[in-house]
């Protein structure tokens, strides 16, 4: 849905603090509201799901949701591990004000900050878990390597990223809606096994497609990636000593 509006109209925001733009979850402002129902319908809600699965958080785990919208992810971790510390990041106050709205509701405790993906301010090795659901596509392509930089940053080391996007292995995907869908400059990184090659690039260790399936709105891949574990970090460290010294 959100791919349709961005592929159709490029549409565009600007976040109220700086010059700096964005494109929104559904690609205008007035089809916000929709976005739940609309989501939900087309089996969103279960995507996620399978992500979260993929993760396995534990009960002292700090997670980290970029591009988080609505907050329909984010709610889901809070709710199926209700002690942990959780946060939601998006640069959209719009849809972070639904987000907050929604917790509210819900009565679960999880901090919203309005900020981009590629400018995390978090310290470094501060999340065990960072996530990503239908946002990569959001991005410009030098965005997406920036962005899958902070995220190794603010991992703590053997911490992982699960994402979740538009996408798959296939470089040429096959049926209308994954050609509409490839044809959007964003999502051509998507597909054919780019993000993994963004993923090395950045520094994340064995970035993997754990699945990809064809739904109603489209290929979708589910990926994985960790950051560096403290050993590997100083062994890196260390071989980039003994390279210069040579
Ligand atoms: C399609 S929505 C997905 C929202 C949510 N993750 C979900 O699963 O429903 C994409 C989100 O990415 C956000 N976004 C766009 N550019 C971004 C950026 N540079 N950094 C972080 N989030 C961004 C949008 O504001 C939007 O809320």
């Amino acid at each position: 849905m959100n791919s349709v509006s961005i592929v159709a109209h490029r549409r565009v925001k600007t976040m109220a603090k700086s010059p700096r733009t964005y494109i929104p979850a559904a690609g205008h402002d007035w089809w916000l509201p929709l976005y739940d129902p609309i989501s939900k319908l087309l089996g969103l809600d279960a995507a996620r799901r399978a992500l979260l699965e993929q993760a396995a958080i534990r009960p002292n785990h700090r997670v980290l949701d970029i591009g988080c919208g609505t907050g329909s992810l984010i709610m889901l971790i809070k709710r199926l591990h209700p002690d942990l510390d959780v946060v939601g990041l998006d640069p959209d106050p719009k849809a972070l004000a639904r987000a907050r709205r929604k917790a509210e509701r819900a009565a679960v405790s999880i901090k919203f900050q309005q900020a981009f993906s590629d400018e995390l301010p978090y310290p470094d090795a501060s999340f065990d878990r960072v996530f990503s659901s239908f946002m990569f596509h959001h991005l410009a392509p030098d965005e997406k390597e920036q962005t899958l930089g902070e995220i190794r940053r603010v991992l703590k080391p053997g911490g992982s990223l699960h994402m979740l996007d538009f996408g798959g292995p296939d470089s040429n995907p096959h049926g209308f809606f994954a050609r509409f869908l490839h044809f959007g400059h964003r999502l051509k990184d998507n597909f054919g096994g780019r993000i993994l090659t963004f993923m090395s690039q950045a520094g994340l260790e064995n970035p993997k497609e754990v699945n990809h399936r064809t739904t109603l709105f489209g290929p979708i891949a589910y990926y994985r990636a960790s950051a560096p574990t403290a050993k590997a970090g100083e062994k890196r460290s260390y071989e980039k000593v003994c390279h210069r010294l040579q």
